[in-house]
């Protein structure tokens, strides 16, 4: 037996206990005399206690020969500290130590495992298993697997079964690129790996798995940012049978049991919005409404006086800041320079102080006088003491540039509190988004959505704005999760997949398959995926994905511990035919 409790458990009650215990040294406190030997485990830190007086004289010298990390097992008596301390669950007592053994030394870390380390990110990336024996990241794994319990328990209950799907496929198209495996036995032929088990899912309710969830892996080859790794965990969900109002109820119901399981909150129903409302409201399909700074739309009050920026805009519009009307002229200038930094694009920035007296001071009072800008006041909302921001230019660049100053303001106010949850609904996303760079239609979430039935007809005059019964979990401002109604029926798709610009011959090669089930008896059906990372991290209070997952890539798609990718050496190379296909394809 190689422990008989683990470093977190003991108490004063155990006092006079013979104990063994197995874990890292995390801290050797050599007093001469006495040597207090901190170990760690999983579970937490106990003092083990060397002194000249009650051990033998070996034993302390060999306490002394410790290192940080070092691999050791102790038997030893509890007994009661004489100073304690609340800094450790463990703190009243510490073992006298009788026996001392060495499993593993170790060298010395590159980084402090504590708490608050010394160490930089990439370093801690490049040692993670050491970086996962610090509580914080300990804590989000463990925090992580209780999330994903409670995912299985709840779905489990409501007669979900958890399939598992291939990872090596075709491609499923979910608007990233795919990574691709190369195929030995069938020469210059490649897998995709799945961006989401989308169209196994859909299978799964032809053959009649009418409650399918999966916490599973999808493979996206795509910009990373805070919040996306080219590989990350879906929670994926379908069912049969179903229309979008059921499975808003379920999913929500989800997210309900998992807010109050894990973070002990208890929320109403979760509102909803349509998609063109979050816009106009927030510029933005996943609104923060933890925090109010909605959008209010000036074209009827700004335009048509002689300020030409606004006359020839598309959409002016702007948000009242809490408090703002106290920034000074210099903090007012910084905000500008912010809004027209190259990542956001404004061109500049409209303002108005609303004076606690009831006047307004504004940066076009040439054109404006104090009734135009009480009326500014109306539509922003904005009351004595706040500062209205306001844009102009082409709607959806304007919104998206008022959104992020939206975004940047509520988190230097302090208004984006993580422990407090705003889940809503965007609904009625639209089916269908213009690309400019292949000026052409794309589907919005993917070409297996279904149009909202009454404006199929839409699609032959005014696609762009013909519905979707698709809709988006938002948490915090984060967009949690997303699903649609599916089409079922095989003269749809076939349609869908021709208004997307695939010819009858690309979407048999590429689809054929879930065409010619759609003949065998397709039920209606729905579904959702949650980004599994997503939701645990915001649970945990923060928006880095990164940091609640085991082994992460970095900015660059890097595993720096294993360093991944890497090249594979020519033998491989010629086994898979990739060179060959190479010289193949320059030849011809
Ligand atoms: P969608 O593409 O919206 O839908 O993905 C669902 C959810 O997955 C999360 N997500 C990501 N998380 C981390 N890193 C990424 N690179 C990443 N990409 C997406 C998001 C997103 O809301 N098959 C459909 C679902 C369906 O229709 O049922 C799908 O995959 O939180």
């Amino acid at each position: 037996m190689y422990r008989s409790h683990n470093c977190g458990e003991l108490r004063i009650e155990d006092v006079n206990k013979e104990v063994t215990l197995a874990g890292w040294v995390q801290r050797v406190k050599d007093r001469g005399v006495l040597t207090w030997v901190v170990i760690r485990d999983r579970y937490g830190i106990t003092q083990l206690l060397f002194d000249e007086e009650r051990s033998p004289k070996e034993l302390l010298e060999q306490s002394k020969t410790l290192g940080r990390e070092f691999v050791v097992q102790v038997k030893g008596t509890v007994i009661e500290r004489e100073s304690k301390t609340k800094n450790m669950e463990t703190g009243d007592i510490e073992i006298l130590v009788s026996e001392l053994r060495v499993l593993n030394e170790a060298q010395t870390p590159p980084f402090t495992i504590e708490d608050e380390t010394d160490g930089g990110e990439e370093l801690r990336m490049q040692y993670r298993y050491l970086d996962i024996r610090r509580n914080p990241v300990k804590n989000n794994l463990m925090f992580r697997h209780s999330v994903a319990m409670e995912v299985r328990k709840y779905l489990s209950e409501k007669e979900f079964i958890e399939v598992e799907t291939p990872y090596l496929i075709k491609s499923t198209p979910e608007g990233a690129r795919d990574f691709v495996v190369p195929s030995r036995m069938n020469e210059g032929q490649f897998y995709a790996l799945p961006q989401s088990p989308q169209t196994f899912k859909q299978l799964l309710m032809v053959g009649g798995m009418d409650k399918y969830f999966q916490i599973v892996k999808c493979f996206r080859d795509e910009d990373l940012r805070a919040d996306r790794q080219p590989e990350f965990t879906q929670i994926d969900c379908e069912m049969a049978f179903v229309d979008q109002e059921d499975i808003l109820n379920v999913f929500e119901g989800l997210t309900r049991h998992l807010l109050k399981e894990v973070k002990g909150v208890e929320i109403d129903a979760f509102p909803r919005i349509t998609f063109d409302e979050a816009m106009k409201r927030y510029g933005n399909d996943k609104p923060d409404i933890r925090f109010g700074m909605e959008f209010g739309e000036l074209n009827a009050v700004a335009q048509h006086k002689d300020f030409n920026v606004f006359n020839s805009a598309e959409l002016v519009v702007g948000i009242a800041v809490p408090g703002g009307a106290s920034y000074t002229r210099k903090e007012i200038d910084k905000l500008i320079d912010w809004v027209k930094r190259p990542q956001v694009g404004a061109l500049g920035m409209v303002y108005v102080k609303c004076n606690e007296d009831g006047s307004y001071k504004s940066s076009v009072d040439k054109f404006y006088d104090q009734e135009d800008l009480a009326k500014w006041v109306e539509v922003t909302g904005a009351k004595a003491g706040d500062l209205i921001c306001v844009l102009s230019g082409e709607t959806n660049k304007v919104r998206a540039q008022l959104s992020a100053l939206r975004m940047e303001l509520a988190e230097r106010l302090g208004l984006r509190n993580p422990e407090e949850f705003a889940p809503l609904w965007v609904v009625d996303f639209p089916l269908l988004e213009w690309d400019e760079d292949t000026e052409r239609y794309h589907a919005m979430h993917h070409p297996f959505t279904s149009p909202k039935p009454e404006q199929i007809p839409l699609l032959a005059t005014d696609p762009g704005n013909v519905k979707a019964n698709a809709y988006d979990l938002v948490l915090n401002g984060n967009e949690i999760g997303g699903g649609s109604i599916r089409i079922h029926d095989k003269k749809i798709q076939a349609m869908m997949f021709d208004y997307l610009g695939f010819t009858p011959e690309e979407a048999k090669a590429q689809f054929g398959f879930l065409m010619d089930a759609f003949q065998y008896g397709a039920p209606p059906h729905g579904g959702i995926a949650f980004g599994f990372d997503r939701l645990v991290a915001i649970l945990g209070g923060q928006e880095t994905i990164r940091d609640f997952i085991a082994f992460p890539k970095n900015n660059s798609g890097r595993d720096v511990m294993i360093d991944a990718p890497a090249n594979i050496d020519e033998m491989q190379l010629k086994e898979l035919n990739i060179e060959l296909l190479v010289s193949e394809s320059a030849e011809s």
